[in-house]
């Protein structure tokens, strides 16, 4: 079929996190912070981020995203159960906005391998 050509994909699984983190599930908009001019603030890329929306009525919420640049806060294990089931350690479920994503086996070790290039 013309107009449908498959894309090509990276042998490298820092490329293909950073597509899956950056165009697919955009843990930027969350995690990111933004300067003044609503840009991203490209030295702290991914640092993690006061959210800058909140919900309209009363409800479970994080108003932090934290940093996820380096994964600081999980082992390379629990981050692969936390981006393949959306459990988090002893069961703990993240608070809303974070989703409770349910990314493949592979794209999972993509996404860790993207942000643990990060600083
Ligand atoms: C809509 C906003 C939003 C998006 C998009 C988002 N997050 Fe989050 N994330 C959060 C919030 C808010 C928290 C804090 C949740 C909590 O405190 O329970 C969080 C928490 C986390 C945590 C910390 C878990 C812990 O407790 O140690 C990780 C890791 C994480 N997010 C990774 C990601 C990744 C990877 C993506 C993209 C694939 C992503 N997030 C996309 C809002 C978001």
């Amino acid at each position: 079929m013309s107009g449908c050509k498959p894309q090509s994909v990276s042998a490298d699984p820092v490329v293909r996190g950073a597509h899956l983190v950056t165009k697919v599930a955009m843990c930027q908009d969350c995690h990111s912070p933004r300067l003044a001019d609503g840009q991203f603030d490209p030295e702290n890329w991914l640092a993690g981020s006061p959210l800058g929306f909140q919900p309209l009525m009363e409800m479970p919420w994080s108003p932090v995203a934290p940093p996820i640049a380096g994964l600081p806060t999980l082992t390379d294990e629990e981050a692969f159960t936390f981006l393949t089931t959306g459990a988090l350690p002893e069961g703990r479920r993240p608070l809303p906005p974070m989703p409770e994503y349910r990314f493949a086996p592979d794209e999972a070790n993509d996404v860790i391998a993207y942000l643990k290039s990060l600083e």
